[in-house]
């Protein structure tokens, strides 16, 4: 029994720094030296081949990990072993996380932006925080202010006074300050707070990202929408939330991004009545012909009705996720592009094609009565031709267009 441990030791000792790294790069491992000196010198020493048993050396604290981009970033630097403090304020949205890691590499921290004490205790011992913490509703307990701006300032601040060496903001498409719209405005002035307290964080301007369960899509797959004409106008260039994790799990262990900004986008410009229109095909809600996919069950109105209708769901329902008239804002406003920005290319990512995954995303939310009618797969060709028929002029006399979208 000696023996052969002494022979596993001496088999370890004998393998070189070049085997473990080639064994690495079928993890994807993502240091490429085992000893890693962060900005204030603390000394950060990998071990393991890569996989779920490694640790990277690191400690990062994601704020908003529960939430839909948070819970995917949690699991890719929890897979190769970064400590993660992951604050929680609900106990069930927590729960899918525990398995992103090794046993004792997510650790949860019971935490309420009003308590300072459990920021503190949530950012104490971490190399690294990035805050994800967002809201685009004024709920009954917290308005946008309170969480984008109020929040991202308690956090920033602790952290600073605790000595985290980084910070990473995740911000917003459109974050300006002096935007109309209160989510996009709130954001920008989130940035403007954090950079008071850490000159050299790193921004992280997602624009609106699709995935599973995405918001972003569900909310367009819903039967019923009035108003949907105005509300769904905004043209935007939609981002995947793997590559927005992937892009900040980069962002997290490169030190060279400090104090830049990033703007994470899509290559194509779609707007969300375009969208609604093909998610409209691909559920199948054209088993019938042309006439009710076009017009679907929406009811169009007019802007000042769905000003009034946005205004009135905003005040009786603030606790609920819809649409508020901050959402009637926003429609109003395009997604910009800032030039200086830099983009996933200087993160050595290539930007996914929406129509590569829409169907993956979508196929869920299919009608099950008319999966047994229609059993198309949408590959990108034929998300493109749709994309194409959904903006072609149409004949409103052909109620029954069966094939003309070929
Ligand atoms: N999704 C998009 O398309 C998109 C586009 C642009 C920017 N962003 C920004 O990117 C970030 C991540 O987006 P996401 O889609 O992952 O957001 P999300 O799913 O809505 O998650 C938001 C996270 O923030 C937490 N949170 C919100 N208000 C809070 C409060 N008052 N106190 C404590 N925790 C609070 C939520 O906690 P609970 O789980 O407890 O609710 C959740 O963990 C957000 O800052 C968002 O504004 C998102």
């Amino acid at each position: 029994m000696l023996s052969m441990n002494k022979s596993k030791l001496a088999f370890n000792a004998t393998r070189s720094i070049a085997q473990i790294n080639q064994s690495r790069n079928i993890y994807r491992f993502p240091l490429e030296s085992d000893i890693n000196i962060t900005k204030t010198g603390k000394t950060k020493i990998a071990h393991g081949l890569g996989g779920r048993h490694s640790r990277t050396g690191y400690q990062v604290s994601v704020f908003g990990g529960t939430g839909f981009l948070g819970k995917i970033l949690t699991s890719k630097l929890a897979k190769h072993g970064t400590i993660t403090i992951a604050p929680f304020r609900n106990g069930r949205s927590k729960r899918h996380l525990k398995v992103c890691g090794d046993l004792g590499v997510v650790n949860f921290h019971e935490f309420d932006i009003r308590n300072l004490k459990s920021i503190e205790e949530s950012v104490a011992h971490s190399d690294v925080v990035v805050n994800l913490l967002g809201s685009s509703t004024n709920t009954k307990n917290f308005s946008m202010a309170d969480a984008n701006i109020e929040g991202s300032n308690r956090i920033a601040k602790i952290s600073k006074d605790f000595g985290v060496d980084r910070f990473v903001q995740v911000s917003s498409y459109n974050a300006d300050p002096n935007s109309p719209s209160e989510f996009f405005a709130t954001k920008g002035i989130a940035e403007e707070v954090v950079k008071q307290h850490y000159p050299d964080a790193t921004i992280v301007r997602p624009a609106p990202m699709y995935g599973r369960n995405s918001k972003f899509l569900n909310d367009m797959l819903s039967i019923k929408v009035f108003g949907g004409n105005i509300i769904y106008r905004q043209e935007v260039y939609p981002t995947h939330v793997e590559q927005v994790a992937q892009a900040l799990e980069k962002i997290v262990y490169d030190d060279s991004t400090a104090g830049k900004t990033y703007e994470l986008y899509g290559n194509e410009r779609y707007s969300r009545v375009e969208l609604r229109e093909m998610l409209k095909y691909m559920i199948h809600l054209n088993q019938y012909g042309f006439f009710p996919a076009a017009s679907g069950y929406d009811m169009p109105a007019p802007e000042f009705l769905v000003k009034i209708w946005c205004l009135l769901n905003g005040k009786l329902n603030p606790s609920l996720e819809a649409f508020d008239y901050d959402t009637y804002r926003r429609s109003t406003l395009h997604q910009k592009i800032d030039p200086s920005a830099l983009t996933y290319k200087d993160l050595g990512i290539v930007s996914d094609e929406l129509a590569d995954w829409l169907y993956k995303y979508v196929k869920p939310h299919i009608i099950a009565s008319s999966q047994a009618k229609n059993r198309t797969v949408y590959g990108k060709e034929e998300v493109l031709k749709l994309r194409d028929y959904v903006n072609s002029p149409k004949n409103y006399l052909d109620l029954f267009g069966y094939g003309s979208k070929n």
